[in-house]
């Protein structure tokens, strides 16, 4: 495979093959040397068209732990904001010779239209695409869980029940998920207030309740999503004390977790909103764990797209050691 657009693209296989990849690499990681001369000579360009703390960043040492050359383009301050297009930026970007292209754009469908397109030649990998997908999040949150729920190469989630919580209208995470999870064999089950629900819902691989405690002591993952404001019109805006009071997760609804269950959350957080600062800062969530595990699976992706090296390739150099 060339591009990661889609949690849809990857089988079974593919995902399990990331997955276990991301193993080898964060070993890598815990070494004291943590480079690998794998796509040394190769250009990666971070194409952000919206604002991101942890995909970016993550992304970025990644590529730098791959030795890749890396080229960091932020909408803000580029040409975009002189009205240059999509096909022009990435036309230039080609010139420059991009191996492969990390983009997060507000507009859903973006990094297909790049990835269909002949204005670039190398990987397109997508980091969150409006509303519709972010399959690098969907990844490090399956290789997360399964550290917790079913450690060990070649595990995949099957049985495993996880429950979504929150904003599933506008969440690319949860899309994502959802398919990579179906893929992995999870049992999803996405809880919402009935405004945040998507249209065509009931053509997803999953269940959909309404009400959060009646599906706490049934989940073996509990991942809290954001309210998007962001995308939403105000008049829309559920009121901060009736979404917490349903749907935000407090020590209380915590305890009624069995105790092996894990909590999660993409990030950015609003702590007091859909998640308290108790929760946040308990040993059960994981969304520090979770973004050091991003760097291990972008790695992976990215090691498998350009094709850089064989596996033998992770281990150190002697002169790397
Ligand atoms: N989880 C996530 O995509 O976070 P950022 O928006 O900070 O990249």
């Amino acid at each position: 495979k060339r591009h990661l657009v889609s949690a849809a693209d990857l089988t079974h296989d593919d995902a399990l093959l990331i997955l276990d990849t991301a193993e080898e690499m964060a070993q890598v990681s815990a070494r004291a040397v943590k480079k690998l001369p794998t796509l040394r000579g190769r250009t990666v360009v971070n194409l952000f068209f919206e604002d991101s703390t942890r995909t970016r960043t993550s992304f970025e040492v990644a590529e730098k732990r791959l030795s890749a050359d890396v080229i960091n383009f932020s909408a803000k301050g580029s040409s975009v904001s002189k009205g240059e297009s999509l096909k022009d930026t990435a036309l230039t970007l080609q010139a420059m010779g991009a191996d492969a292209v990390v983009i997060r754009h507000s507009a859903s469908g973006a990094p297909l239209r790049l990835a269909r397109s002949d204005w670039l030649h190398g990987s397109v990998i997508n980091a969150g695409d409006g509303t519709h997908e972010h399959p690098t999040q969907a990844l490090l949150d399956a290789f997360t869980m399964r550290r917790h729920l079913a450690p060990g190469l070649g595990h995949d989630l099957a049985g495993r029940r996880i429950t979504i919580v929150g904003d599933i209208l506008h969440s690319r995470v949860a899309r994502s998920n959802v398919l990579l999870l179906a893929t992995l064999g999870a049992q999803v089950t996405l809880v919402a207030p009935p405004t945040l629900v998507p249209i065509g819902i009931e053509s997803w691989p999953c269940e959909v309740s309404y009400d959060l405690d009646a599906v706490l002591a049934k989940t073996d993952a509990l991942m809290m999503l954001r309210v998007q404001r962001e995308r939403m019109n105000a008049a829309f805006f559920p009121t901060e004390r009736e979404y917490s009071r349903r749907y935000g997760l407090d020590g209380l609804r915590m305890a009624a977790l069995p105790e092996h269950a894990i909590v999660m959350h993409p990030g950015p957080m609003v702590r007091g909103m859909e998640i308290t600062a108790e929760v946040a800062d308990s040993p059960r969530c994981t969304v520090v764990e979770q973004v050091a595990n991003g760097v291990s699976v972008r790695m992976a992706v990215l090691y498998l797209l350009l094709g850089g090296a064989t596996l033998a390739d992770t281990q150190p150099r002697t002169n790397d050691a």
